[in-house]
């Protein structure tokens, strides 16, 4: 049956209800809870309720989402001081047949590092077996696969005609993939493009450009990217199809702190970002590690891929060490009024057009922009904010502006039309959080929960612990969803390589991935987005350790209506739990419906590479046609029931 108005008939159905209510106030008498459903007292969650949050750290993308293959691709990450500094390339053959330096000739204008190699041998000695040459190792690893093609960029300049050989090698040296190309060298830089097919698996490959031919050359801007990406947009498809699986509504990028830096010349500078990708100089982040920016503005706001709206949180001329005052924030706020011309103006405004000819003519769904990161502290924030306001509001009317006060408990000093929420605590800490926005001016700014994590001893890696807990605090916000606009967990992404900051929603390495317990979590919220909202009353005699609440969501494949309600355990003890719905204006259906459980049989029960699937969401159907029921709750344990109505 279709789930009609919530408002149509609710006297005679409450009537009815209220006998049948009466009626089964004995069924389940041992019970120590009861939650009491409302169905005609309802109202719509934010279509933008649950997304992610996608920040370059661990290497999420640079070495993550972005499957680019080689790292430092254009030579830059040493630094301007150190020719010697080639990291994490290494040379092939000793210093009798091949000297490596960088020097500072590229044709590239905006990033002049190019790699310089002198093959002494080829000539009058001949070279080792296998030539001599670089080798990159990418991130910890190649990921290359049988079958699978790569396109392979170099940039090159030679005195003479030249053979490179081009070969993916593992540790033990059997070649997945190479290519030979032939190219005459006449003194000007040239670009070679290739597309290798792999001959074998190796998950921790590193390419190698070798020669035999004596001579000088300059290498630059070198790339290897597999061609079998999300939508062809250059995305790792498992990592994109995990972030697809959340069914985010936002996504808000590209920090955190590396909006910031640890200077401001640290910060993401989306202009630096822009262009063809070996036009982009790269730029050493807050997270300690070198960034290649093939993952760059654009390619942040093509998340629409996600049907998310993109939130581009841009830097309010603070950093974590130095700031810019009022004297020199005009080039800051010029940067991103550009920004939002970049990625909404139309294909013939001065930055849209840059937008168009990096093949996305038509503009981008921005429609909600942060002026910094955690900044409120700061001494000039309150200043930088409002010239940030002032002009984005006067230019672009209709884009919402996030600021870092937080106005949970108090009205900012400044206008708004959200504000920021970070909260990383302990368990207990986030299941109090679950009331923190209950008693939240409903006049004031909109909340942004931006971040939100348990960390620490409680979730350790990636616990179930930590993630009930989250599952709390995330009932308590959709029960506050008249305020709560938006909700991501942080940080979506952990390189296994580089254990930053733990934990995270989504563990992988070169080649493989999990989710962890957190992960999970969050797919008890996807259907939130945009859902209905129903009050509900719990009541408990044994615990103030459950948590929940119920809404109404459509599945959109098949259009059918269900009435979800979650409940969290987070106490130590079982749970017996009666529940009425009340005032529904529809059957619940025998067959159909579903109850969907995450817990395990140790709190601190974390997912891995060996058991990626130890601690996920265990769905059974779930035969009832009452409006009254029964469920038993295992301590540390989220449960979702889904009735089909
Ligand atoms: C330059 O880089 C190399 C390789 O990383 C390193 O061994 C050397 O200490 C660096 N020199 C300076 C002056 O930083
Ligand atoms: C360099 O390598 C060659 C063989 O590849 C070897 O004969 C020679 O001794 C090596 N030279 C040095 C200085 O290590
Ligand atoms: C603004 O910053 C500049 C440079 O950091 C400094 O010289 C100047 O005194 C500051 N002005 C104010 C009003 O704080
Ligand atoms: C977390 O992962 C690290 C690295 O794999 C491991 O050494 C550590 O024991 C793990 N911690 C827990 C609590 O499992
Ligand atoms: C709640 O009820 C269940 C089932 O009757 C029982 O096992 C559990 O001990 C009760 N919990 C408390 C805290 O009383």
């Amino acid at each position: 049956m279709e789930f009609c108005s919530l408002k149509a008939s609710i006297g005679v159905i409450l009537y009815s209800l209220v006998i049948r209510f009466l009626a089964f106030q004995c069924c389940c008498a041992d019970a120590n809870s009861t939650l009491v459903v409302s169905a005609s007292n309802a109202r719509q969650i934010s279509n933008t309720f649950h997304g992610v949050f996608v920040e370059e750290i661990n290497h999420a993308g640079a070495g993550g989402l972005w499957a680019e293959l080689v790292s430092n691709r254009g030579f830059e990450a040493g630094g301007q001081d150190n020719t010697s500094n080639i990291y994490p390339w290494s040379v092939i053959g000793n210093e009798s047949s091949i000297s490596v330096s960088i020097d500072r000739t590229s044709c590239f204008e905006r990033n002049k590092a190019a790699l310089h190699m002198e093959v002494y041998c080829g000539g009058q000695k001949p070279c080792p077996y296998g030539g001599v040459g670089i080798s990159n190792p990418g991130y910890w690893g190649m990921n290359i696969e049988q079958g699978k093609r790569y396109k392979v960029v170099y940039h090159v300049r030679s005195e003479r005609k030249f053979d490179f050989q081009l070969s993916f090698t593992g540790i033990d040296i059997i070649k997945v993939a190479s290519y030979r190309r032939h190219v005459f060298g006449d003194r000007k830089w040239k670009r070679v493009e290739t597309i290798v097919e792999a001959q074998a698996t190796n998950h921790k490959s590193s390419l190698q450009i070798t020669t035999i031919r004596e001579g000088s050359y300059l290498l630059d801007q070198v790339s290897v990217m597999p061609l079998d990406t999300y939508m062809g947009h250059g995305f790792r498809k498992d990592l994109f199809q995990m972030v697809a699986d959340l069914k985010p509504k936002f996504l808000r990028f590209p920090g955190g702190c590396y909006v910031e830096g640890d200077y401001l010349k640290n910060q993401f500078q989306w202009k630096d970002t822009v262009g063809s990708w070996e036009d982009r100089p790269g730029h050493y982040d807050i997270w300690n590690y070198w960034s290649d920016d093939g993952f760059g503005f654009l390619e942040y706001l093509q998340v629409e891929d996600l049907g998310a709206m993109p939130i581009w949180v841009f830097n309010a001329g603070i950093s974590l060490s130095d700031a810019v005052n009022l004297s020199a924030l005009s080039t800051y706020v010029q940067d991103a009024l550009d920004g939002i011309e970049f990625a909404s103006g139309s294909h013939t405004s001065a930055w849209g057009s840059l937008r168009a000819a990096m093949g996305h003519p038509e503009p981008f769904d921005l429609r909600y922009v942060a002026v910094g990161n955690e900044n409120c502290g700061s001494v000039n924030y309150q200043e930088n904010y409002l010239k940030f306001y002032e002009a984005i509001r006067s230019a672009y009317p209709d884009i919402q502006i996030i600021s870092n006060c937080d106005a949970s408990s108090g009205p900012l000093n400044h206008p708004a039309d959200l504000f920021d929420f970070h909260t990383y605590t302990s368990s207990d800490g986030m299941f109090s959080l679950s009331t923190k926005f209950d008693h939240t001016s409903r006049s004031g700014p909109k909340a942004f929960v931006s971040e939100y994590a348990v960390w620490r001893k409680d979730a350790a890696n990636g616990s179930l612990l930590a993630a009930v807990a989250e599952a709390a605090f995330i009932i308590g916000l959709e029960k506050n969803s008249d305020i709560v606009q938006m909700v991501s967990y942080a940080p979506l992404f952990l390189n296994i390589d580089d254990r930053r900051w733990i934990p995270d929603a989504i563990v992988f390495d070169s080649y493989q991935l999990y989710g962890t317990p957190s992960y999970w979590v969050q797919k008890f919220f996807i259907e939130s987005s945009g859902a209905t909202f129903l009050d509900s009353t719990l009541t408990t005699t044994s615990s103030n350790k459950l948590i929940a609440s119920a809404i109404i969501w459509q599945n959109s494949a098949e259009k059918k209506n269900y009435l979800r309600i979650k409940v969290v355990n987070f106490g130590t003890t079982t749970e017996s739990l009666n529940i009425y719905i009340n005032g529904l204006n529809s059957d619940v259906h025998q067959y159909g419906s579903t109850k969907t459980v995450l817990t395990s049989t140790n709190v601190m029960d974390e997912n891995s590479f060996l058991e990626p699937k130890k601690v996920v969401p265990q769905t059974s159907s779930l035969e009832k046609d009452d409006k009254e029921m029964n469920v038993i709750l295992s301590p540390y344990s989220v449960t979702s029931l889904d009735l089909l109505i």
